[in-house]
């Protein structure tokens, strides 16, 4: 007799399947004689019949072939491309039950992954969930015996060719048209991933929210560029006004996007963009969060939580172009910001100028290697705000934190999984949750921001 969870399905069948839960990647979860099947674009409440692709140990994959019944949560995706595209993984599912299960994510991890029992505060949403986006990386190819350019079609590296993404900025989308057209027109030869030729790999481009100046990439395999004056030329009639127009040098074979070498063709070297009252210029290869109109949100949470008087050493760690320290530096006696990438570390440093504040201080390593040594020189932290890449903070931080006492800790982290984790050492240590706030930053996307306060328990 099968055990439940047994494997029960057989790849290249087709089943009838009710889905009832979601993965944190946003794939419906259903069961076939209570083994799991996993299936993209499927919604808690819709009855499929899906082919199964792969099986493995604890659980099958299944691709819709028909939906049955169609849950209340399925919606017509406003994108027409949004079926092939790999982008957007919720589209399909309308904004209100994208955040309950945005949410819901958030409370399962900390409690099944954290053991944590917390409230969890109602997400904070978007108002307009679309047109956020402040940067886009479209890759370049070649199909039906033209130059294509858009994004990965899902589960490939076929690429779907488009003209609009909804939830750029509508900047990035003009700008987006006129570069395909110009390389199209200049012919201008995109890479081909099979065989490791061609130039273009992606175009990467950038907006700023507050001024509209457009930053374009071109990511290139070769050092040399064909039709690199007459592409300017070009550009630079067809765009409003395109501030700073780059080559980034990527000749490995590789899905990392950019290479070590950027050189600015055209320009300034930075654009500037707005989060409350404070400017930050931001260059090619630095992270800069995608959705400003949220990322205010997140930063006025974080300042609510840090509650400075003016008196304290704040660590900003993984701090990118310094953002978070610089939004708390006029309410902090100093601040020192970590950051691995170096184009990022003299990106922050210019932001501590830009902005008159020079009582901030950035270092380049990485956030375990250096918060030692800041020990050592007697910088003892007040607070502690870390906001790591999606793996989460390295484990020989979070020993750094527990040796060090600081009486707070505010992580801001873009993966509930590593998130639980982290807070689960943390409260370990002896490290209380005050307070976890989801924010919404990437609508349509199975991904989800969180801030969450600890203290120290007394002794
Ligand atoms: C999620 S971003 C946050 C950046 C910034 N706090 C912000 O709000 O824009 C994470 C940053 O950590 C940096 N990073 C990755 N690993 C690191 C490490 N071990 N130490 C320091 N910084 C690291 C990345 O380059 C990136 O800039």
């Amino acid at each position: 007799m099968k055990q439940p969870g047994q494997q029960t399905v057989n790849k290249g069948e087709t089943y009838q399947i009710e889905i009832t839960d979601m993965t944190h990647d946003g794939e419906g979860v259903g069961r076939v004689d209570d083994f799991a099947v996993f299936v993209p674009e499927a919604l808690p409440g819709d009855v499929v019949l899906a082919r199964v692709i792969s099986v493995k140990k604890t659980y099958a994959r299944a691709l819709i072939e028909k939906i049955l019944t169609k849950s209340n949560q399925r919606i017509t995706p406003v994108c027409q491309k949004a079926e092939w595209c790999g982008g957007c993984q919720l589209a399909h599912m309308d904004y209100k039950h994208q955040l309950a299960w945005k949410q819901r994510y958030v409370e399962e991890a900390l409690n099944r992954l954290g053991k944590i029992e917390t409230k969890v505060l109602p997400i904070i949403g978007m108002e307009n969930p679309e047109g956020y986006r402040n940067k886009s990386q479209f890759p370049v190819g070649f199909a039906d015996s033209k130059l294509v350019m858009g994004f990965f079609q899902k589960r490939s590296h076929q690429i779907v060719d488009t003209d609009h993404c909804r939830i750029q900025h509508p900047l990035i989308n003009k700008a987006f048209q006129s570069v395909k057209q110009v390389l199209r027109d200049l012919r201008v030869e995109p890479y081909n991933e099979i065989n490791h030729s061609g130039v273009i790999r992606h175009v990467v481009i950038r907006v700023s929210f507050c001024n509209h100046a457009l930053m374009i990439v071109f990511v290139t395999r070769t050092d040399d560029f064909p039709h690199r004056d007459e592409l300017i030329t070009c550009l630079t009639k067809e765009l409003p006004e395109p501030a700073s127009v780059y080559q980034n040098i990527n000749s490995k074979v590789t899905n990392v996007i950019f290479g070590s070498e950027s050189r600015l063709l055209w320009g300034e070297r930075y654009i500037v963009d707005r989060i409350g009252d404070l400017q930050f210029a931001i260059s090619p290869r630095s992270f800069f969060q995608i959705n400003p109109i949220q990322t205010k949100v997140l930063y006025d949470l974080v300042k609510g939580a840090a509650a400075l008087t003016g008196t304290e050493t704040v660590w900003d760690l993984y701090c990118g172009i310094g953002t978070i320290g610089l939004y708390l530096a006029a309410d902090a006696k100093q601040i020192i910001g970590v950051e691995s990438v170096e184009e990022a570390v003299a990106d922050a440093r210019f932001n501590a100028a830009l902005n008159g504040i020079e009582h901030a201080r950035f270092i380049a390593g990485k956030a375990e290697d250096v918060a030692p040594k800041l020990l050592q020189e007697g910088l003892q932290p007040d607070l502690v705000v870390v906001d790591p890449p999606r793996k989460g903070c390295d484990p020989d931080l979070l020993a750094t934190i527990k040796a060090v006492e600081v009486p707070k800790v505010i992580y801001v982290s873009c993966n509930p999984a590593t998130l639980a984790r982290d807070l689960r050492i943390l409260t370990e240590y002896g490290y209380q949750v005050k307070m976890v706030q989801p924010v919404d930053l990437f609508p349509d996307t199975s991904h989800v921001e969180t801030v969450v306060l600890m203290s120290r328990a007394k002794d």
